[in-house]
């Protein structure tokens, strides 16, 4: 059963003025999403401005969440207020929540997201997560990359369900520099990520679950990396901002 496509596009904390907010809609909804699913990640202020403006088929996606819920946790965003205003899906995991980037402290650890992860299932939802290695492990070569990648998808295993649940991987060494991973390195981890799962997993599961690339995916390297029999789709940062975006979900679908 081939796997239905999807794009995402993470805004990140983008934009400063809540005057563009109509233009990045506008650039969104423009995606043709007959054969693929897109869903895109605003900023947490901005997530309640926009959440209703994206047409049919495409999802409004948190960037993060609590594992606890509503109550006493001042800054937190919870599921059961995503649920309430509709929302299916949330993105964790994020390397930018891990600490590569030295925010947040304490840096969010895999055990952690798998708790948040339970906790968006608990309520009916949808998770997006994401995993990658830094530069350091990326030049010891894929056996360590897959190791790496292993060790944060390990508190996953009894998640793992092609129904509510996209790995995104994104190395960290290719996000926001302009350095793409080649096809050969997507394919070659996205394989190996897809092997571990049937053996840790089970086979099924493996050959269901999809699989997003992120890191620097442009309209202009979108078409070779989705070539790729094991890129599911990509997790798109920086190109979700311009109208490039729905290229990128072009060339997967
Ligand atoms: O979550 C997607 C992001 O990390 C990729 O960013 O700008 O390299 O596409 P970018």
């Amino acid at each position: 059963m081939p796997r239905r496509p999807i794009v995402g596009g993470n805004w990140k904390c983008n934009p400063v003025e809540v005057s563009k907010l109509d233009g990045l809609v506008a650039n969104i909804n423009a995606c043709d999403t007959t054969d693929c699913d897109v869903y895109v990640c605003p900023s947490n202020l901005h997530v309640g401005i926009v959440y209703t403006k994206f047409k049919e088929g495409v999802w409004c996606t948190p960037q993060n969440c609590n594992f606890k819920g509503c109550g006493a946790f001042t800054g937190e965003m919870a599921a059961d207020q995503m649920v309430d205003m509709g929302l299916k899906w949330c993105l964790i995991g994020h390397s930018e929540r891990r600490g590569e980037f030295g925010l947040p402290t304490p840096p969010e650890s895999s055990a952690l997201l798998a708790a948040k992860c339970e906790y968006l299932y608990s309520k009916g939802m949808k998770c997006v997560y994401a995993i990658g290695e830094p530069l350091s492990i990326r030049e010891k070569g894929i056996e360590a990359v897959l190791e790496y990648c292993v060790q944060q998808l390990k508190p996953f295993l009894p998640l793992m369900d092609a129904e509510k649940l996209v790995i995104a991987y994104e190395p960290v060494w290719s996000i926001g520099t302009g350095v793409t991973a080649s096809p050969e390195q997507a394919q070659e981890t996205h394989a190996a990520l897809r092997k571990w799962i049937a053996e840790n997993k089970d086979p099924a599961t493996a050959e269901a679950i999809r699989i997003q690339y992120g890191g620097s995916a442009t309209a202009a390297n979108a078409p070779q990396l989705s070539a790729c029999p094991d890129v599911d789709g990509f997790l798109v940062g920086g190109a979700s901002l311009k109208s490039e975006f729905a290229e990128i979900v072009a060339a997967i679908a």
